[in-house]
């Protein structure tokens, strides 16, 4: 079987190797803003807890800059589970979400979560460390989201920014504000793409794996109590990378593959890039780890949006209490606007309306606008995302920011 696997797979990377793939599926994410002509800088964050984790920044767009006297408002980009900082940057320009904002007249930041390839850093664990694996959306809420925020706000000399989030990203924005309510005045306004509640209204493989956390979920507690936590998601590029060339050169492989992505992510209308496709699965998936993977599960199985429960004793100690805390989304406090649609298979209309529409105060939700078409991945690989998402989202904030750059 591994003799067989072994073969099929020097078979596949020769086959690979005579195919030209675009260069960024050779590429970090922080290179492939140098690439494209974008300033790149590179920025060190330590959290409290003691994660290094790094930003990206692209203090403005590839046009010369010439007006001295326009502002370029700050820009936070948080990407989702198993996505990694690459997500926002996949793309050419004319549909990559970083350099869109950009262009837009934004100083953009990218988020790098701790576990992903460029936070793989602590002050004094090593990464293979199973201590550094522990973490849940908790940590990922409490220490990273505030200790960049901070951080983008010690760069730039401003007072407040604006967050766009993007699926895991988004829980980590609600759950950042009403974690640590004195950050909402250090938010302009939250953006969130494919926002997620609970999960319990997702649809597709997806469903199929929270259900599976509830079947399994005595093994899951044994496991997390005796192993610790694991990196799942590795970013395995020299095996994904040929592979995904299955999908180019077998009889409808195209076909396959498309019906592979709609059924993990939603019945897109858009075409997904398949030609595009190594540079999608050299970057991801990234720093996905069991004890998160198992939070998310917590969360849809219970459908309410808490901590972690590790256990009574554990939770004691973190919670004051034996069962884990909720977050109470009362305490957000900042303008928020919500961009859904109907053929997202993880977040879905009902997802939005029965979750978020109840646990948000209903005067906090500025817009809720359906984007036609698109499914979870959409809004950063989609040809037409700076039309559906990125361009409406600089018109907001061109409306509170008088002074604000125009390229
Ligand atoms: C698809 O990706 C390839 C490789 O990056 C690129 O050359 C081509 O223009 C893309 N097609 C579309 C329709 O964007
Ligand atoms: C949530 O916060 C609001 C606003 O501070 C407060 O009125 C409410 O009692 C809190 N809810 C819970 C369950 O703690
Ligand atoms: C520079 O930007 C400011 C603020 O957006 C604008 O009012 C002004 O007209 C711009 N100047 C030039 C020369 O484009």
């Amino acid at each position: 079987m591994i003799c067989f696997a072994s073969l099929f797979w020097a078979l596949l990377y020769l086959v690979h190797l005579s195919k030209a793939d675009d260069p960024e599926a050779y590429m970090g994410a922080f290179d492939m803003i140098k690439r494209w002509d974008y300033p790149a800088e590179l920025h060190d964050v330590i959290t409290a807890d003691g994660y290094i984790l790094n930003i990206f920044r692209i203090r403005h767009g590839r046009a010369p800059q010439t007006n001295a006297t326009c502002h370029r408002p700050p820009v936070l980009l948080v990407h989702g589970l198993g996505a990694g900082p690459s997500e926002w940057l996949l793309n050419p320009p004319a549909s990559c979400p970083a350099f869109i904002l950009a262009d837009a007249g934004f100083d953009v930041f990218v988020l790098n979560h701790r576990g992903t390839t460029y936070s793989k850093r602590h002050i004094t664990l090593a990464p293979w460390d199973n201590k550094f694996s522990q973490f849940t959306l908790d940590e990922l809420a409490k220490y990273d989201t505030p200790a960049v925020i901070d951080k983008v706000l010690q760069i730039t000399g401003e007072q407040a920014l604006y967050m766009i989030g993007h699926s895991q990203g988004t829980i980590t924005g609600f759950m950042t504000l009403a974690e640590n309510p004195q950050y909402n005045s250090k938010v302009k306004a939250l953006f969130q793409l494919g926002p997620i509640g609970t999960g319990t209204y997702s649809k597709g493989i997806i469903r199929a794996l929270f259900i599976l956390y509830d079947l399994l979920k005595p093994v899951a507690d044994a496991y997390r109590t005796v192993f610790g936590s694991h990196e799942i998601g590795w970013q395995w590029s020299f095996v994904y990378r040929p592979l995904v060339r299955l999908c180019n050169i077998i009889p409808f492989g195209d076909d396959i593959c498309d019906f592979a992505t709609h059924a993990l992510f939603g019945p897109s209308t858009r075409v997904l890039n398949m030609t595009r496709a190594p540079v999608y699965l050299a970057h991801i998936p990234n720093g996905i780890t069991t004890w998160n993977g198992l939070h998310w599960g917590q969360l849809s199985s219970r459908h309410r949006i808490e901590h972690m429960d590790h256990n009574p004793l554990e939770n004691i100690q973190r919670y004051g209490q034996e069962t884990p805390t909720p977050y109470n989304y009362s305490l957000i406090d900042v303008p928020v606007y919500l961009f859904w649609s109907k053929s997202d298979f993880l977040t879905t209309p009902l997802e939005v309306e029965q979750v978020l529409m109840k646990e948000l105060r209903p005067e906090v939700v500025k817009g809720s606008f359906e984007v036609e078409g698109y499914n979870h991945i959409d809004y950063v690989v989609a040809t037409d995302c700076a039309d559906t998402v990125y361009l409406p989202i600089a018109k907001i904030v061109r409306g509170r920011e008088s002074d604000m750059c125009s390229q």
